[in-house]
């Protein structure tokens, strides 16, 4: 079954406890945290403070997506203030390599990102030492964009590679998935959707999760 990461970037912040734990029992299966540096992308967001101050809040994975522009000084903080998944985009990265064994040596699952204008090729020599693959279908900075259909075949892609090379990464998708395009990424092969508006932006977050994933 897909798994279902809800990203706190559409939270209330000023009661983040009560809405990871209202996500958690409406079935998520992990938690989305997006950090973002204010130049990579343009926003400023959620550092290790804020991951450690959620993490006695859930026992869901910390599924942690770094928006930072060169991220190695930042990765142990992450990594000690409860990260389960450490993910860096491979444009952020000038050593990419060490950047995914930097987050390894954490013991924490490393994931790499591409943007919509990024090409699959550009991370194919990192796919055997990665956890994750996270595919953006919007450009990164902002909650509630529209979803980016021309990246439906790099899921297709990076699912066909997995087979060839034999490896075992999940393959997540984040941005404008709701329930319409839940069901596009299923059939190009996602394993883990996150979703922020869509469930975030319900009043029944049980219901949102579950009409994101039962389609
Ligand atoms: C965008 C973030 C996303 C964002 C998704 O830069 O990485 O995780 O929160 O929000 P929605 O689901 O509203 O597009
Ligand atoms: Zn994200």
């Amino acid at each position: 079954m897909v798994k279902i990461a809800p990203s706190i970037l559409s939270a209330d912040f000023s009661i983040l406890k009560e809405e990871i734990q209202d996500v958690e029992k409406g079935g998520a299966d992990y938690i989305h945290v997006d950090a973002m540096d204010g130049h990579f992308v343009p926003n400023l967001t959620i550092g290790p403070l804020i991951v450690d101050a959620i993490r006695p809040t859930t026992k869901l994975p910390l599924d942690v997506h770094l928006m930072i522009q060169n991220p190695d000084p930042y990765i142990p903080d992450f990594a000690k203030a409860g990260a389960d998944i450490i993910s860096v985009h491979q444009e952020a990265c000038p050593h990419l390599h060490r950047t995914i064994h930097l987050i390894k040596d954490q013991g924490v699952k490393a994931g790499v990102v591409i943007n919509p204008g990024t090409s699959v090729d550009a991370i194919k020599p990192i796919l055997s030492d990665v956890d994750l693959v996270l595919l953006m279908t919007v450009n990164p900075g902002f909650g509630g964009q529209s979803f980016i259909s021309s990246v439906l075949p790099k899921m297709k892609e990076v699912a066909q590679l997995r087979e060839l090379l034999d490896v075992h990464y999940e393959i997540e998708v984040d941005g404008g998935v709701n329930a319409t395009t839940a069901k596009l990424c299923m059939e190009a092969g996602a394993d883990v959707l996150v979703a922020g508006s869509a469930i975030f932006g319900q009043t029944d977050r049980q219901q949102a999760i579950q009409s994101i994933r039962s389609k």
